[in-house]
């Protein structure tokens, strides 16, 4: 398994591609199973996740070919389509849940492996299962399997109120709802980026969706989509990643393809803790205006609060803040497995349940630390760029499923990272 090293270092100066969104592609290949005609995603991103929905979706009779360099995905489902996904790739990635909507829409039945739990929690699916079963789904679960069957073969609009803004409840019912006989609304709706811009690719196939980035989400079912091509949008937590990279050894990055409104609440937290941000032609720049940041409480909720995605990323510019910060993670109930991993560099954290005070020190040490999921990796090679010393990040086939190359993107801003190819 390869390592990444991380030497402290000084300023940072320099531009960083922000590549397209991870969390959209992985919706919007699923969408291909939806319509007979070709679907073109252009922009995107070069991961180890995408590869894995591609295996998914070719085990399930779909062509999907990656061209230029990887950033194409051209997916055709003209043929016999396969209603099993299988435990063996469903298990690698919870995201493969998302043939469930589109396969139920598509071919009235559905037979989708639980994906299982993950190191950041349970990972329930009741929300994606009642609203399917409103829209007249038959879903029983057996070995494991979610066996899905729509009553009379097609599903039928419905009003469908969530418990709880799920992410991927709000793709599964989406797409769902884009065949089914009839209206279905989604209330208490998922608002992320990564959900317009699904219903913006869906509607290119023909879909009729309002309301998608608000809470309430109107889909007219139509008879069939055809094809479209889509460029991904650009990964908001890709974004806010190298957004906070000044903020650990100095100096300013500027994020190309950065926009303020994919990133919510988080660009104000950046403010309180005393980061610039300006938006250029090309982007958005970074800098760190004094030595050190100030402390800043942090509570992560659904778009657009504070993203959990960058709780992790946010914890560790923390430490080094002066004074203390409270963080409240309310999205997953256990995703503070990089706490320990900063204490062994050094940092003042103390985790209650889901809530974690952080005591800003003066500085940190580098030191050999594992990576335990794919934010909470990237959150260790960021404290590394601040810490004296070198610091090795072990595992880091996690970081690979949601960041591209990221040791050449902070080679090119002066960081001192090196990828050490693992036996
Ligand atoms: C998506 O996961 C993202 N993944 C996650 O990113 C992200 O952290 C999450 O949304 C929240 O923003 C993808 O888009 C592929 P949820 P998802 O359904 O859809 C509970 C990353 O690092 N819940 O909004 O699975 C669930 O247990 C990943 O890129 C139920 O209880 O998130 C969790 O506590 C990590 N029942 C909360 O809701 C359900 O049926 C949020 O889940 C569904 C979810």
């Amino acid at each position: 398994m390869d390592s990444i090293l991380v030497k402290g270092g000084g300023p940072l100066k320099g531009q960083i591609e922000i590549a397209g969104a991870k969390n959209a592609a992985l919706t919007l290949m699923p969408a291909t199973l939806l319509s007979e005609e070709p679907l073109m995603l252009t922009n995107a991103p070069r991961l180890s996740d995408i590869k894995t929905m591609t295996q998914l979706l070719q085990s399930l009779g779909a062509e999907v070919t990656s061209m230029k360099d990887g950033k194409v995905q051209a997916m055709s489902s003209h043929g016999p389509i396969n209603h099993v996904a299988d435990y063996d790739i469903v298990r690698k990635m919870r995201a493969s849940n998302l043939v469930l909507g589109p396969l139920l829409a598509r071919e009235g039945v559905a037979v989708v492996s639980l994906p299982g739990g993950c190191a950041i929690g349970a990972r329930p699916m009741d929300i994606h299962t009642d609203g399917l079963a409103k829209m007249g789904a038959d879903i029983e679960l057996k070995d494991g399997y979610l066996h899905a069957k729509a009553e009379g073969g097609k599903l039928k609009g419905a009003v469908v109120d969530f418990p709880f803004a799920s992410v991927g409840a709000t793709e599964n019912i989406m797409m769902a709802a884009t065949l089914a006989k009839g209206t279905t609304v989604i209330n208490n709706a998922a608002r992320e980026p990564e959900i317009v811009d699904l219903a913006d690719c869906l509607r290119k196939m023909g879909a009729q969706i309002s309301g998608d980035g608000n809470s309430s989400i109107e889909i007219q079912g139509v008879d069939r989509l055809g094809g479209a091509t889509h460029p991904v949008v650009t990964d908001r937590i890709e974004l806010g990643t190298f957004m906070l990279a000044p903020a650990f050894c100095g100096g300013e990055v500027e994020c190309l393809g950065g926009r303020l409104d994919l990133i919510g609440a988080f660009v104000e937290k950046l403010a309180l803790a005393g980061l610039d941000v300006s938006e250029t032609k090309n982007g958005l720049l970074v800098k760190r205006t004094g030595d050190r940041v100030k402390a800043v409480d942090v509570v992560t909720e659904p778009f657009p609060g504070f993203p959990t995605d960058l709780q992790a990323q946010m914890m560790a510019m923390l430490c080094l803040a002066d004074g203390t910060s409270v963080l409240e993670e309310k999205i997953f109930e256990n995703r503070f497995m990089h706490a320990p991993e900063l204490i062994r560099m050094g940092a003042n954290i103390a985790v209650q349940g889901g809530t974690a005070t952080v005591h800003g020190v003066e500085k940190m040490k580098g030191a050999q630390v594992m990576a335990t999921d794919l934010r909470a990796s990237v959150s260790l090679i960021l404290a590394g760029l601040a810490a004296e010393g070198e610091t090795q990040v072990n595992r880091v086939y996690h970081l690979d499923r949601g960041y591209e190359h990221i040791e050449k993107k902070l080679q090119g801003v002066g960081a001192n990272v090196e990828r050490i190819k693992g036996v």
